[in-house]
């Protein structure tokens, strides 16, 4: 078992010098978190916890004071900062847009590629001078960057006006960090490098009328270019009952679109070792609950199985539209990768994907200039996306980043090879998008209504089934339900339609 409690998973899971911090029963270490600590995978169990995070001493010291958090990078983390915002709530805390009049500010961060980083160390700089006029001001950096310890020792150095550093695995001892942080003096640094249980029950802040719901943390597989295994931990599964009982309170609050988080969701249940129970377990029962769209995020193509494709073809609740990052076209490739699947074995699943769901709407994530990638290999991307014919897709330039085994491999590829290819498959990506787009011209879609389009404010905006940007004049009054829109121009990224009429009339 790996420790049950905090204290012991402290001293259980970190390795290298402890200092305390102070003399209190909450004292804080100073842990510097290692991603080859992370790396190593046992075979403890995972506790499930479900005791309260809040302190009592502590659940009105926010009174009075305001908290902003600046979210960078996936879902995970927005869905992370829900839940800060929902212990930070139960504090007391009330929110604010403007950093001018917070008394507390957390950056929530990413460290999939170089760019997101550089955008948190830009950020600090900014806040620099804004903890010099105010220094009553509490600010903190989260997240996956936390996790690694360049960027731990670089905040101690360089941006010591810090007052929490905390990571992926410390989230529910926020209160307790903020505590430390108030009373003493100095900078308060608790990474775990390891996972610890997981704890239930932790209060979310959640807005309008879509949800994220977490089934699973971590990844197990350990793609050669990617950061996520070392800084989120291994696969932890949240019990089947956990998770449903957490959609069915959605469903009881009126949300209308579900979507289950995790960073393989295809592993779900992998970790039980008491009952047979898989991804498309849980699809099929929560198909069962009365939440109109149920959606998920992310799948992994080497575990997607013929049960799970019979289970989403079943459809009510649960949309066509799946994301199957493919990252790259070549095999080749997608072996230094360590995807663990071939070219021909991705479009096997497309296959019988398309075969079972044939309007489904298929995206993906694409790596360019990963190292060693020729230009026949990077026309075997080409040729995959023709083939597959995808409606949207994330592409990403490859970046290094540090502990993992790609770095080591030789970055061959020039810069400028690497932004031409990146530039020819988004050419290639829009042009399908919008010939996709085109065959909805004349088609009435189920739309729910989001609110005033963000660009235009005469115009209401809403999402598809399958996730697709819709755009219409119609009654503010639409927002937050189900309409009918008819599509009348669609465009690459948008398509732009007509309300039908008998939805028009039922707005009063
Ligand atoms: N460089 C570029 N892109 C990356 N991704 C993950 N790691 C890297 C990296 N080191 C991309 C993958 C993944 C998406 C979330 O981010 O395509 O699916
Ligand atoms: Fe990263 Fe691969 Fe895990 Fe996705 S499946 S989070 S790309 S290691």
């Amino acid at each position: 078992m790996q420790g049950g409690s905090d204290e012991l998973n402290k001293d259980s899971t970190i390795s290298g010098t402890k200092q305390a911090k102070s003399d209190k029963d909450y004292s804080i270490y100073f842990q510097p978190p290692s991603l080859k600590e992370a790396k190593k995978r046992g075979k403890e169990d995972v506790q499930v916890r479900y005791e309260s995070a809040i302190p009592d001493d502590m659940k009105t010291i926010g009174k009075g004071r305001k908290y902003l958090i600046r979210t960078f990078g996936c879902q995970m983390n927005e869905h992370d900062t829900e839940v800060m915002m929902g212990m930070l709530e139960e504090m007391g805390y009330e929110p604010t847009e403007d950093k001018l009049e917070a008394d507390v500010i957390l950056l929530n961060t990413c460290a999939i590629r170089e760019n997101a980083e550089d955008k948190v160390f830009g950020e600090l700089g900014h806040l620099k001078s804004l903890k010099q006029e105010k220094p009553s001001l509490l600010l903190g950096v989260c997240g996956c960057m936390s996790q690694e310890e360049s960027v731990v020792n670089r905040i101690m150095q360089k941006h010591a006006f810090v007052d929490i550093i905390f990571g992926t695995h410390n989230i529910h001892r926020l209160p307790v960090l903020i505590k430390e942080a108030y009373y003493g003096k100095e900078m308060v640094v608790e990474v775990w490098s390891k996972e610890g249980d997981i704890i239930e029950n932790l209060p979310k802040k959640r807005e309008g009328m879509k949800a994220w719901v977490n089934i699973m943390y971590g990844c197990d597989k350990f793609c050669t270019y990617c950061i996520v295994p070392y800084t989120r931990g291994k696969e932890r599964s949240r019990r089947p009952q956990d998770v449903l009982a957490e959609i069915r309170d959605l469903a009881r609050k009126g949300f209308k679109e579900i979507t289950l988080l995790g960073q393989n969701v295809n592993a779900y249940g992998k970790d039980f070792d008491d009952i047979d129970y898989s991804f498309a377990d849980l699809m099929d029962d929560v198909r069962k609950i009365d939440v109109p769209r149920i959606r998920f995020t992310t799948s992994h193509p080497r575990d997607f199985d013929d049960h799970l494709i019979e289970v989403l073809a079943k459809r009510g609740n649960l949309v066509e539209h799946i994301h199957l990052p493919v990252q790259s076209g070549s095999t080749e490739v997608l072996k230094r990768m360590s995807r663990k699947y071939s070219r021909e074995l991705y479009l096997e699943l497309v296959g019988k994907i398309k075969r079972a769901i044939p309007d489904v709407m298929l995206t993906t994530d694409i790596i360019v200039g990963f190292p060693g990638e020729t230009d026949e290999q990077f026309e075997e991307t080409m040729s995959l996306v023709r083939e597959v014919r995808y409606d949207s897709a994330f592409t990403f330039i490859y970046s290094p980043r540090d502990g993992t085994p790609a770095a080591d491999m030789e970055d061959n590829v020039p810069e400028q090879v690497k932004k031409e290819r990146l530039t020819r498959l988004n050419e290639l990506l829009n042009q399908i998008s919008r010939e996709k787009n085109e065959q909805l011209r004349g088609q009435t879609v189920e739309v729910l209504v989001e609110g005033e389009s963000k660009t235009n404010p005469d115009v209401l905006s809403g999402r598809t089934r399958t996730n697709k940007l819709v755009h219409f004049r119609g009654p503010k009054e639409l927002a937050g339900r189900f309409v009918h829109v008819t599509i009348t121009e669609p465009q690459t990224w948008v398509l732009k339609g007509e309300l039908v009429a008998e939805d028009a009339a039922r707005v009063v």
